[in-house]
């Protein structure tokens, strides 16, 4: 079932901002903003996440004849970043009026849909699938176990899931993040984030035949770093 809360939120997000006309130069900024990446926990700082978009990119080998799928794309930060360092892009979000950013941002793709993570398809099929901070909007380990066998069904060489809640880490993140919230006067009560163990993605790797490799993050300015790591899968 999708968590329809963080629906809302995401969905407002995109709506509150008009796509832009045509791709510039802010328009790598203005999908970080509409991605979260200026949030109280997230470290703001566009060159701390390029950081983090090179690690993606590198850890899953992502070259110029690649293609590459994002499942919960957003207003298509990452992949905007991407796209001129492979051959295609395409990608899914749940939130309708972000996916409208990403189609103006990347006219040249015709793959940039409004679904649900769960309601993917398995064709066209990718070189690489990955999944950039999306997971912890997710409502139960059932969902995400859901997402992931389609995403490795999608892709024909690599899967990545980056930025994923460390269930081993749960209260410290819990606690670091009502302070953040508390300092900025915000309330996200009811607006939950699921935490998942790493064994989760190791066990669903084996079962379906893939090495599995998992990183701490290694983008150490934001203060959600400490309690997220980073997922790849290779055929
Ligand atoms: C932090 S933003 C990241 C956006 C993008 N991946 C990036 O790196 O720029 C999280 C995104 O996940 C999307 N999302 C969350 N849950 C989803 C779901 N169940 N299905 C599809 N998209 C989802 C939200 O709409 C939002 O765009």
């Amino acid at each position: 079932m999708v968590n329809v809360r963080w629906q809302q939120v995401w969905s407002a997000k995109g709506a509150a901002v008009q796509p832009q006309r045509a791709p510039d130069a802010s328009t790598l900024g203005v999908l970080m903003e509409l991605g979260g990446y200026t949030s109280p926990t997230a470290a703001g700082a566009l060159s701390a996440y390029e950081r983090h978009f090179r690690y993606v990119r590198d850890s899953l080998s992502i070259g110029a004849d690649d293609s590459v799928y994002e499942v919960g794309c957003g207003g298509g930060a990452l992949l905007y970043w991407l796209h001129d360092q492979c051959a295609r892009v395409g990608g899914a979000d749940f939130a309708a009026p972000l996916v409208e950013h990403a189609r103006a941002a990347l006219p040249s793709s015709g793959d940039l849909v409004h679904a649900d993570a769960a309601g993917i398809e398995a064709e066209p099929r990718y070189d690489v699938v990955l999944s950039n901070g999306v997971f912890l909007y997710f409502e139960s380990a059932e969902y995400a176990r859901t997402v992931t066998e389609l995403m490795i069904a999608k892709a024909t060489r690599s899967i990545g899931i980056f930025d994923v809640n460390d269930l081993a880490r749960r209260e410290e993140a819990l606690a670091m993040r009502q302070a953040a919230q508390r300092e900025r006067g915000l309330d996200y009560s009811g607006l939950d984030q699921l935490f998942l163990p790493r064994e989760f993605f190791t066990a669903i790797a084996s079962e379906h035949g893939l090495t599995c490799r998992i990183d701490d993050t290694a983008t150490t300015d934001s203060a959600n770093a400490a309690y997220r790591y980073q997922v790849t899968m290779h055929r």
